[in-house]
């Protein structure tokens, strides 16, 4: 006769909860919503242990990318390359308002809330990319008839809804994506159409209004190949500043190119850094292939030009007061994945790592234009 005492049976009922109940938990809806990382999900420090030298190690201001998340979710060494190289990390899509908004009062967050958690995790932060931009606008929106209260109430009913969620979570936001054209003029949107101009100062208010404490920033590409759209956004910042409208830094997107000259890289950050705002380098890549020509392979030539772009670049924000650098973030992470290639249908390799996530020499100019 076998005797089970009290304490056994109570020690077998509680050997089956602990086996048992997380697997049930786990099967609940796993298919459907990704695990959201947790502290602890990567080995983050062994990971920046393995090397002596990392960006987010070396730089007295942070390093990022823009990350696609199926890969960062999918791709360990993508994955890894992210952790130890940067402390700072942009959504290349997922937080756009095409990406969020499904409908009024309707939102997809998942992306989102698991980019926030994997930084969270790995000690980085999070730039929110972006509020409002022209050309991520859902069709609910363009399609939206009606008052200009009725506009600004979806407006702001979206940026507190966003904000909101993020608050204490997101460290900076790109409030407004290329409101202004090449020639300096302001751009056509349906905000604009529907609000006016003051739907600019509306953008930064409601965003304020739902995070106090969140870094409000105006994002542009341009600043480097045109006086007159770089005088342009100089001339909104500070009008913004000029008028109590909140916002505290300048994106500089600068998609550019080994043919572009030094002096218009650093004029561009050094005029948008007059402003007295913060500067974010937000969306930087060098194009090589400048041609477009369809059979060209990365050479040592190109190679060696693009280090150097990406020296004078990091440079001119390293020498900007500390106050002011805001970070350094590169459109994307890898060669393999940019959006150039597509962009402009033709090879090319725009980023400091090559596909098998190996450090350019892209990445040795980095290092140099640290010194
Ligand atoms: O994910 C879908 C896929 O399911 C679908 O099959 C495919 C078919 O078109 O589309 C995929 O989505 C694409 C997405 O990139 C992911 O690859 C979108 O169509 C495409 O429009 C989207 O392009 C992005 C673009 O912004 C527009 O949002 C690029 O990845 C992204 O690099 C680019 O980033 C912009 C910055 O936000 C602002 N500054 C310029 C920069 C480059 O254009």
């Amino acid at each position: 006769m076998i005797f089970i005492t009290k304490t056994t049976l109570l020690f077998r009922v509680l050997i089956v909860a602990v086996l048992f109940v997380p697997f049930c938990f786990a099967c609940k809806g796993d298919d459907v919503i990704p695990p959201i990382p947790k502290p602890g999900t990567d080995p983050v420090d062994t990971i920046l242990n393995s090397d002596t030298i990392s960006l987010r190690k070396v730089s007295p201001f942070p390093f990022g990318g823009a990350l696609n998340i199926s890969t960062l979710k999918n791709n360990t060494t993508y994955r890894n390359t992210v952790i130890k190289e940067f402390n700072s990390l942009t959504a290349e899509n997922v937080m756009k308002m095409k990406n969020i908004s499904l409908g009024r009062g309707q939102y997809y967050w998942t992306d989102a809330d698991y980019l926030v958690a994997f930084a969270q995790a790995n000690k980085m932060r999070i730039h929110g990319h972006a509020l409002v931009w022209y050309n991520s606008t859902p069709t609910w929106i363009t399609n939206f008839t009606g008052t200009k209260d009725d506009w600004k109430a979806i407006l702001h009913e979206y940026i507190t809804a966003v904000v909101g969620r993020y608050k204490g979570k997101i460290q900076s936001w790109d409030v407004l994506n290329e409101a202004i054209l090449d020639d300096g003029t302001f751009r056509d949107c349906v905000w604009k159409q529907n609000i006016g101009i003051e739907y600019i100062d509306l953008c930064f208010q409601y965003a304020r209004e739902a995070d106090p404490n969140v870094l409000l920033f105006y994002n542009d590409y341009g600043h480097e190949y045109s006086s007159t759209k770089r005088t342009a956004i100089n001339k909104l910042a500070t009008d913004l500043i000029a008028r109590g409208v909140p916002i505290d830094g300048l994106g500089l997107q600068m998609h550019t190119s080994i043919t572009r000259p030094d002096a218009d890289i650093k004029t561009a950050i050094n005029t948008a850094a007059s402003t007295g705002l913060k500067i974010h380098i937000s969306e930087f890549d060098i194009r090589t292939n400048t041609a477009a020509d369809p059979n060209l392979t990365f050479n040592a030539t190109l190679s060696a030009a693009q280090k150097q772009k990406y020296k004078v670049a990091v440079k001119a924000l390293f020498d900007l007061p500390a106050n002011q650098r805001y970070g350094f973030t590169f459109w994307g992470v890898y060669d393999g994945q940019s959006w150039i290639p597509t962009e402009y249908n033709c090879p090319d390799w725009p980023l400091p790592f090559d596909n098998e996530f190996n450090r350019k020499d892209a990445y040795y100019g980095i290092l140099a234009g640290l010194k």
